[in-house]
């Protein structure tokens, strides 16, 4: 085959080398290799000549990049969620926008308990005392956390990474509350979960946490009136989308102790300010929104991407389609 031919597909960041190899099976890889990422007017250029975006969840794919793409077929984003992508521009362009379900359910499920953990047991804390020399003598009342085990967890959207979470909670002999749009008999059933309404679930939860995708309906979900509704000694852990939480009332929140602490892996603008005053907190455990940030995750997630540019080139169906 001419390579001149052959379709051009373009990589906005250096994703696992397995699936960059296989790009180069049937296309042409155009790849952005710095660190930071393309500026939008990069973006704007770069995609001129693609037929195929791989774009990232921090990538704004709005009109503007859509309608610069003349010869794009697919947009297939490196995430679970889109709410990077105007989708229903993409739609009006004809153009496929896919994700990457599934793959990533586990990692991020592991993150949240993780955070979850962290955040119960001062770990944080517990490490930096532990490496800066002020432990003198074990101490009865030294960094004393909270129970996790037999503890009520409430999750706020019962996806597939919510019921990974659920999955956990189980081995934990935990009580775990859900709210949903749709009940989930099948789930309630197979792990003892209890529907109930938000507010309930925020009255009653010593952990809350949050697995809904980011949308104009979801945007700050949890406000002020919600974190008021919460335990004063609740853990608001947040691996979905910053925006579900609105951030200044939840660092005010935080601040009056109006709820306990906080484990967040997303935040309202990422990166995330390090002059934030909500990482001046004790109480809150943060990270860089590495939610799916496994070797085998981050894999699975570059081939499933790939096959979903493929399978726009070949004419098929691509099995991971938001807009169709
Ligand atoms: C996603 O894929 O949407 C997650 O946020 C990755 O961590």
């Amino acid at each position: 085959m001419n390579p001149t031919q052959r379709p051009k597909v373009l990589v906005t960041r250096e994703i696992p080398q397995p699936a960059l190899d296989r790009i180069k099976e049937f296309a042409r890889l155009d790849l952005w290799p710095a660190f930071p990422p393309p500026e939008k007017s990069e973006l704007l250029r770069m995609v001129g000549d693609a037929d195929a975006l791989l774009s990232m969840l921090t990538d704004p794919i709005d009109e503007d990049v859509i309608a610069a793409g003349k010869n794009l077929r697919v947009i297939a984003n490196y995430a679970v969620g889109f709410d990077n992508i105007d989708v229903a521009a993409a739609t009006r362009h004809g153009i496929a926008v896919t994700n990457t379900p599934d793959v990533l359910t586990e990692a991020t499920a592991d993150l949240a308990f993780t955070l979850l953990m962290a955040a119960a047991r001062n770990l944080i804390a517990a490490d930096r005392f532990t490496r800066d020399g002020f432990w003198i003598a074990w101490h009865p009342q030294l960094l004393l956390g909270q129970d996790v085990f037999g503890a009520t967890l409430g999750i706020v959207g019962l996806g597939r990474i919510g019921e990974a979470v659920a999955r956990r909670a189980r081995g934990f002999n935990m009580r775990v509350l859900y709210t949903a749009r749709r009940r989930n008999l099948q789930a309630e059933a197979e792990l003892g979960l209890q529907f109930c309404s938000l507010e309930e679930l925020l009255r009653q939860s010593d952990y809350v946490s949050l697995h809904m995708p980011l949308t104009a309906e979801t945007r700050h979900l949890i406000g002020a009136e919600e974190l008021a509704m919460m335990k004063p000694t609740a853990i608001l852990i947040n691996t979905a989308r910053g925006g579900v939480v609105d951030q200044a009332a939840l660092t005010e929140a935080l601040q009056q102790g109006t709820i306990g602490g906080a484990g967040l892996d997303v935040f309202a603008v990422e990166p995330v300010n390090p002059e934030e005053p909500l990482l001046e907190l004790p109480n809150v455990v943060v990270a860089p929104h590495i939610g799916s940030a496994t070797v085998e995750t981050r894999t699975r997630m570059g081939l499933m991407a790939v096959e979903n540019i493929q399978a726009v080139f070949e004419g098929r169906r691509p099995p991971n389609l938001v807009n169709g």
